[in-house]
Parts: C-alpha cells; structure tokens; sequence
C-alpha cells in the first residue's frame, strides 16, 4: 500500500508551484489530475503504436485495435457490466448522455411522454433531455430536494406513471456533494418497468461502481473525472436496450453495409461508435481505471470520507461560512459562501494563494437557485489531497474574510 507521499509523486503537476506557492488543488470535481502512467500510456501509443483501429489489416492497427478493445474490457470488469458490448466508448458525459437522449427519444418517446430528473442534475443531465422532449413534444418532471440537499423521494414516486418513459438521475450532485439513493430509485422505476439511466460523472471516482448490482439500464461517466484523459467517456447500457435503440451518430464502423438506398448497422457496440475514435484516450482511461484499482476503490472511499469530515469540520469553525449541501451521504466536496463576500472575489483571492478552488454555478444554475443563490465556492477533494492542504484552505479563508473585514 502507497503512503500519501507515493501517491502524490504519482501525479507529476501536484508537485508544481503557482504563484510562487505549492499548489493545492481542490477543483477534482471539474477534472481530475493524471498520474503518470496514463501520461505515459498516451505517449506509448503516438511513440509506439499508433494506427487507426478496426480498419488495417497492417501489425500496427493490430495492436493499436487489440490494445482499444482490452480497453473496453477494463472498462466492463471496473464496473461489473456483463458484456463488453455493453460499453460503448464516447467522448464523456456529455456525449453520452446527448447520444442517448436522440436515440430513446427516436425510438421511444411520443407526445405527452414524461422524462424524470431531478433538481440536482447539472446541465449536462437537463438539456440534452430538454431539446429532445422540444423536439417530440414530451415532458420533463423534477424530483424536488429538500433543503439539506436530499431529493423527497416520496414525490418521487408520486411522479413515477404509465406516462414516464425514463428516469434519467445523478449519482452524486457535482454542486453540493450530495449522494442520491440510486438503488432505491432504480428499483422504483423497475416496478413499472421504466428504465434509469445513472450519470456517474461525479460517482464512478468516489467508489466501488457496479451496474449489474445497482440494476441500472445505463451508466454513463468520462475519462477526466476518474483520473483518465479528456475526450474519452463510456455510455453502458444493458444489451436488450442498445440492441433496440437506433444509433446516434452516422458515420464509418458503425455500419454493416452501404449503399445510397440503405445502410445496415455494425453489431453492438460498434453501431454507437461511428468515425474513428479517440482510441489513444480510451487506452489512457483503461490505465487511469487500472491505476485506481491498484489504489484500492474501498480506500480512496475510506480516505475521502475521513477528508471529508476533517474538511467539513474545520470549515464550519470559520465564523460567516455558511456550507450548501447537507446531507448525511455526501461525497467529498464542499460547497460555501462566505458571508457578505461574493464567490468570486473568495476564489480570486484564494487562487493567489495557490489555491485552485471553483466558483460560481458549477454547470447546475438550478441547484442555485433552489437556494436562493447565484454561486457558490467550491472545494472537491479527492484521495491524493491532505489534511494540510485543507488547513492551507481554512487559513485561506480566514486571510479572505480578514480582508473584507
Ligand atoms: N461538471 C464539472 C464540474 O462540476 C465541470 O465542475
């Protein structure tokens, strides 16, 4: 097992200075930091094996192909998916969650047809949704969230029907730190046969992921939140779903045969991966997931959950900061204001420190406004940062509120 030490010299950019200061880094929500073997794992393949892949017959798309779909591999057995035509390789999230939404929409959504989410989704988990139920006249319902941060999962249920086509819900609120109760929102929907889609992209970092045992119908994340390149993310979706649903992309590989007439689609999961793919990135994202492995998922839970709790602590002993996002199942991240302060100059001030904090809505405008708030400062810790770091924070803040005295 790596100490603290070993695992920050993993991540070459943690050792660098900004502004003359050590770097703390505290925006893990926003993206991640690489270690070096996925760094590593990105140059091998431009300096050793780079080539198109599924498409030559030659030793380098060989290996280039071989080494994309052991990837996919990696990517089934880190979350426990049951095939890997299952997983589909995408450019992230975002990507994925606009892919699905052109294809259930095309498939199965007609007028007056309902999509439930909730009030903690952030953008990337609204409006893909909204331009499709614009475009076939359906309807989005919002799971409302009490004020600790937690959805009221009775009205939940009240809005579950014969009308609602999918259930499309967080893991984790990227704003607020929030952990939904997927497995109970999952099982919900399945009572009516309603399939869910989980977004991971705040989730598959903090833990232990498993599809088959959350019994979602589709899980989607990206690359650069779980340690891994950007550009590459992973849309899962049970086989009977992906083999029913149309693709959202044309393009070459996801085809069978063309002609002008007509085309036939490639076999799962081909027919969702049209064009060449960021391959390089899926092999770096395979690396990342292999790295966390080797890091231990029930560790990086561990260690975040003791970060959160000290970070939370020594925070609310700061007078005038006030923290959004309450609820007793919380990942590691925090969400404050500080009084009479506005978040950016809190987070101007912090970054000439050296800290590098986000601020302002974190792409989910709604959350803030269920808050009556127009932003806030965000710290989201991860397993690499330290005690001290959050101690650089607190004395951060407290220079933050001396100045504005
Ligand atoms: N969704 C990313 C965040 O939470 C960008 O910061």
């Amino acid at each position: 097992m790596k100490n603290i030490d070993e695992i920050r010299a993993d991540f070459p950019i943690l050792g660098r200075r900004v502004y003359d200061k050590p770097l703390v880094y505290l925006d893990n929500g926003a993206t991640t930091q690489k270690p070096r073997v996925v760094i590593d794992a990105l140059a091998d393949v431009y300096l050793s094996y780079n080539a198109n892949i599924h498409r030559g017959v030659h030793h380098l798309s060989d290996i280039a192909s071989e080494a994309y779909e052991n990837s996919r591999e990696t990517v089934r057995s880190f979350i426990n998916a049951e095939k890997r035509e299952e997983v589909v390789f995408t450019s992230g999230t975002t990507g994925s969650i606009n892919g699905l939404a052109f294809s259930i929409g095309e498939r199965f959504v007609n007028k007056g047809d309902e999509i439930i989410l909730s009030h903690l989704e952030h953008h990337a988990n609204i409006v893909p949704w909204q331009m499709m139920c614009e475009r076939k006249g359906a309807i989005i319902k919002v799971i409302p969230v009490d004020d600790n941060g937690d959805i009221i999962f009775e009205e939940y249920l009240r809005l579950l029907s014969s009308r609602t086509k999918l259930v499309s819900i967080t893991q984790v609120s990227n704003a607020i730190g929030t952990v939904l109760p997927v497995n109970e929102i999952i099982a919900a929907a399945h009572t009516l046969n309603i399939p869910v889609m989980i977004d991971g992209a705040q989730g598959i970092q903090h833990g232990v992921v498993d599809v088959r045992e959350m019994d979602c119908d589709f899980y989607v994340f990206s690359g650069h939140k779980v340690y891994g390149p950007n550009g590459i993310g992973c849309l899962y979706g049970k086989e009977k779903w992906l083999s029913e649903l149309p693709p959202f992309q044309g393009g070459g590989d996801m085809v069978d045969q063309v002609t002008f007439e007509k085309t036939t689609y490639n076999e799962l999961p081909f027919k969702f991966e049209a064009g060449t793919t960021d391959y390089p990135a899926a092999i770096g994202l395979a690396t990342a997931l292999g790295y966390v492995t080797s890091i231990g998922r029930n560790y990086i839970e561990q260690r975040e959950k003791e970060l959160l709790s000290y970070a939370t602590e020594r925070l609310l002993s700061i007078k005038g900061l006030k923290i959004y996002g309450n609820s007793a199942r919380k990942i590691s991240t925090i969400s404050f204001l500080l009084e009479g302060i506005h978040q950016y100059d809190t987070g101007m001030i912090l970054d000439k420190m050296g800290i590098a904090v986000r601020t302002g809505t974190h792409c989910a405008q709604p959350v803030m406004k269920r808050y009556g708030i127009d932003g806030t400062v965000r710290a989201s810790l991860c397993f690499y940062n330290t005690n001290q770091e959050i101690d650089t924070l607190a004395a951060g803040i407290e220079k933050v509120i001396k100045m504005f005295a």
